[in-house]
């Protein structure tokens, strides 16, 4: 019972949160679009898109380049789903930024690797979580961009699981703070010691029998090819339709619901027919914080392979005084995923961070994406601060 419905929830999630990229989405509102591919020292191939300017001052050559990292079960166009007046990429882009939309290693558009074969070689393509985004994909993308871009630091900004990756880097890899101008971290998720809610505390309770049944199963890679259920919530979800009142049940579920903030209108961009797997252990890495008194820690391989790995019974936490690179924490005060009270223990434990706590009552995890007002509540203050980095 408890494996079916959480097998339900997150396909239902996972489906309201991936959203089609589709390179129309930029060119039709006349933004020049990139693709580049950015391999990583692990063999990993990386899409990363690229909005070298907005619509005016096409000429000028010096834009600082910022770089957008996507959270987990989605993609590089969680930044563009919106629309010019509202996404945040392009109002980057008509401020005079260069701007980078990475795509983690597993999902849709960076589903290659130089050897393995993600459908064949499940086991080893797969045994990632986002630690190892933080330690390869980041690092090696930054480098990337300011080789290209010809620049010695770039913004970064990350939303959920994009900050994660962020402070697993900046903590590992010191030197990185010295190429961050700035980060702005959008429901940063690190710590989760306060979070109580329901569903999440379940699915900690029940982690080691989902383990066991995902290693029985041999499943490493959550929903790669769903394109036949995709397409039916897809029908479902269409505004206007009896159904939708279904969805909207569902995406209350999932992630929460404002009333003032959560738009129909949208969701049939945001629910998408190209799926974007990600790997099962990015799942139970984040399960296994919820329930070691809130740190933030390396993957639990378990008391024996702790120490054939780590050389101790648990796992070395991340260094949080390692990250100094100038941060601001932008978090909400009914996020069900990211508790206020995590959010401001983790600006107390980060050397150079700023906390800002979205000033209305109803804001949730995905509405720092998709609110209906996230731009004046969220982004426009971003793009009043970078001016000052
Ligand atoms: C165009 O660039 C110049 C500096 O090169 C700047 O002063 C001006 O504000 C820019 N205009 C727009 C619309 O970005
Ligand atoms: C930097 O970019 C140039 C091409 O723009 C490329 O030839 C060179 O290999 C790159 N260097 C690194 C370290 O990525
Ligand atoms: C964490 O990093 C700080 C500064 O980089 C250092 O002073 C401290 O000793 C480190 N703590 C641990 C437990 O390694
Ligand atoms: C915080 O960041 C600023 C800007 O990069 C830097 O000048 C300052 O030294 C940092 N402070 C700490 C405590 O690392
Ligand atoms: C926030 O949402 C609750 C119901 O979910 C509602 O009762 C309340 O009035 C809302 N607050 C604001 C300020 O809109
Ligand atoms: C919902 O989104 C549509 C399309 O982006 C927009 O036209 C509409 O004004 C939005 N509704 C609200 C209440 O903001």
């Amino acid at each position: 019972m408890h494996l079916l419905s959480f097998a339900l929830l997150m396909i239902l999630t996972i489906s309201i949160m991936w959203m089609q990229l589709k390179t129309q989405l930029l060119s039709k509102y006349g933004y020049p679009f990139e693709n580049h591919i950015v391999q990583t020292k692990d063999g990993y191939l990386l899409t990363l898109h690229r909005m070298p300017h907005g619509r005016q001052n096409i000429s000028y050559s010096g834009r600082p380049a910022v770089l957008l990292v996507h959270g987990l079960l989605s993609q590089s166009t969680d930044f563009v789903n919106g629309g010019p007046e509202k996404s945040i990429s392009y109002l980057l882009a008509d401020r005079g930024y260069d701007v980078w939309l990475l795509n983690c290693r597993g999902n849709t558009h960076s589903r290659r690797h130089i050897s393995l074969d993600p459908d064949v070689d499940k086991e080893k393509f797969w045994d990632f979580s986002w630690h190892e985004m933080g330690i390869y994909d980041l690092p090696n993308t930054i480098d990337y961009i300011l080789n290209i871009t010809n620049q010695d630091a770039l913004f970064y900004i990350g939303h959920s699981q994009g900050t994660t990756t962020f402070f697993v880097m900046a903590s590992l890899l010191p030197k990185y703070n010295g190429k961050i101008r700035h980060m702005s971290a959008l429901a940063p998720t690190a710590l989760f010691s306060n979070n109580m809610d329901i569903k999440y505390r379940t699915l900690v309770n029940y982690r080691n029998e989902l383990q066991l049944a995902f290693l029985f199963f041999n499943i490493h890679e959550f929903l790669g090819h769903m394109d036949l259920y995709l397409n039916l919530v897809k029908k479902f979800c269409l505004k206007g339709m009896v159904t939708s009142c279904l969805c909207e049940a569902l995406y209350v579920l999932g992630v929460g619901y404002s009333p003032t903030e959560f738009n129909m209108t949208l969701l049939p961009v945001m629910v998408s027919n190209s799926p974007s797997g990600f790997s099962v252990k990015q799942v139970f890495h984040y399960l296994q914080l919820f329930s070691n008194g809130g740190l933030l820690r390396p993957y639990d391989h378990g008391f024996l392979f702790n120490w054939i790995k780590y050389w101790a019974p648990t796992p070395p936490n991340y260094n949080l005084s390692n990250i100094v690179a100038p941060v601001t924490l932008h978090y909400a005060m009914k996020d069900q995923l990211v508790d206020r009270k995590d959010a401001e223990i983790l600006a107390i434990l980060l050397p150079n961070a700023s906390k800002r706590m979205v000033p209305v009552e109803n804001f949730t995890h995905l509405d720092f994406l998709w609110g209906n007002h996230v731009k004046p509540l969220i982004y426009d203050y971003i793009l009043n601060e970078m001016e000052k980095y």
